[in-house]
């Protein structure tokens, strides 16, 4: 039913899949139980990370389908885990992905990602990080260590996530093993044209977080489904905000993986395969104003690696 795309891992992933972060935090029941819902309306792709604290609810909820039969095998899931920057020491990459597996109950991730381009010397997994725990990745020898995670088979793919263009290059430049995917923020306020550009031309899936705005997240805002301009396209469209979000990341040629907790709205967010958005909605939808919603600006500091929003994304703003 969900379309899939070939990574250049040679793994197939699911274009849709269901984001796991909240905040506040959810209930690890509410989670659990939105988890099972998921499954149930035929979602296969998941998307967690240590610091949403997704990762057991997820676990239990992904072998409680394999007791009841809902699901006959892991493998017909595609589960992202990410690398914390308080973990984004190279000798602490294998150790992390360890447990974070052991928190999923699961053998071997589909995909392992560079959560953000940054090393916090903090080792809990807080989104409450001051400046000065800010510093610079190590980006070749974090790279190499996500490598190791594939080689031990406890990845089936890599890739990062946050990355800009130069940053991107920095570690296809070192890599022997290329970044599968670069998880960014985008939806139709914040279309990353020229990010999907290059990683188009360098193979790269491109994969949007908070395709919705990420209202409800800790960078969240309500300007995506707030939007005068869609709500005008979803009305005469007989669709939702959301669903035009959706379908309009779809066929930009990225996955999507928009949170919900809620069985109608993780429904709602899977009836997107069936239309199409014509010309004229798509040159609308080309012309909406665009700001990026999570900037990094807490992380800047005049002693660390980030002086300004602009060096977070090396220019890209
Ligand atoms: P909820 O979990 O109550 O459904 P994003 O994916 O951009 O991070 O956005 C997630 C936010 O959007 C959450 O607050 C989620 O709330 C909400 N949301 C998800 N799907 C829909 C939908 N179809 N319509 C309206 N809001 C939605």
């Amino acid at each position: 039913m969900v379309p899939e795309t070939m990574l250049n891992s040679g793994h197939r992933m699911p274009l849709l899949g269901m984001g796991t972060a909240a905040y506040p935090l959810s209930s690890s029941q509410l989670v659990e139980s939105a988890v099972t819902a998921a499954i149930e309306l035929g979602y296969r792709h998941f998307d967690t990370a240590s610091a949403y604290q997704s990762e057991p609810p997820l676990g239990r909820a992904i072998s409680e389908a394999l007791r009841t039969g809902m699901i006959s095998s892991r493998d017909e899931l595609f589960v992202t885990t990410k690398l914390w920057p308080g973990h984004a020491d190279p000798h602490l990459v294998v150790p992390a992905l360890r447990d974070s597996l052991k928190a999923l109950g699961l053998d071997y991730v589909d995909l392992y990602l560079i959560h953000f381009p940054g090393r916090f010397n903090l080792t809990e997994t807080t989104f409450d990080v001051k400046k000065e725990n800010v510093f610079p990745l190590d980006t070749q020898g974090t790279w190499q260590a996500m490598e190791e995670c594939c080689r031990l088979g406890l990845a089936k793919s890599i890739g990062v996530s946050n990355f800009s263009c130069k940053k991107l290059s920095q570690v296809l430049d070192l890599a022997t093993i290329p970044p599968a995917v670069n998880q960014v923020e985008m939806h139709p306020l914040w279309d990353q044209k020229r990010l999907r550009e290059f990683c188009a031309e360098k193979g790269i899936h491109v994969s949007a977080y908070s395709p919705l705005g990420g209202k409800g997240a800790v960078w969240g805002s309500n300007a995506v489904l707030e939007s005068e301009e869609i709500k005008q396209i979803a009305q005469a469209k007989g669709k939702s905000i959301a669903q035009i979000c959706l379908r309009w990341a779809f066929e930009q040629g990225v996955s999507i993986i928009p949170k919900s907790f809620n069985k109608e709205r993780l429904k709602e967010n899977m009836e997107i395969f069936d239309w199409e958005l014509s010309k004229d909605e798509l040159q609308m939808m080309s012309t909406l104003p665009q700001n990026r919603i999570f900037s990094g600006d807490y992380l800047i500091s005049e002693d660390g690696p980030f002086k300004s929003v602009s060096d977070v994304w090396d220019g890209e703003i």
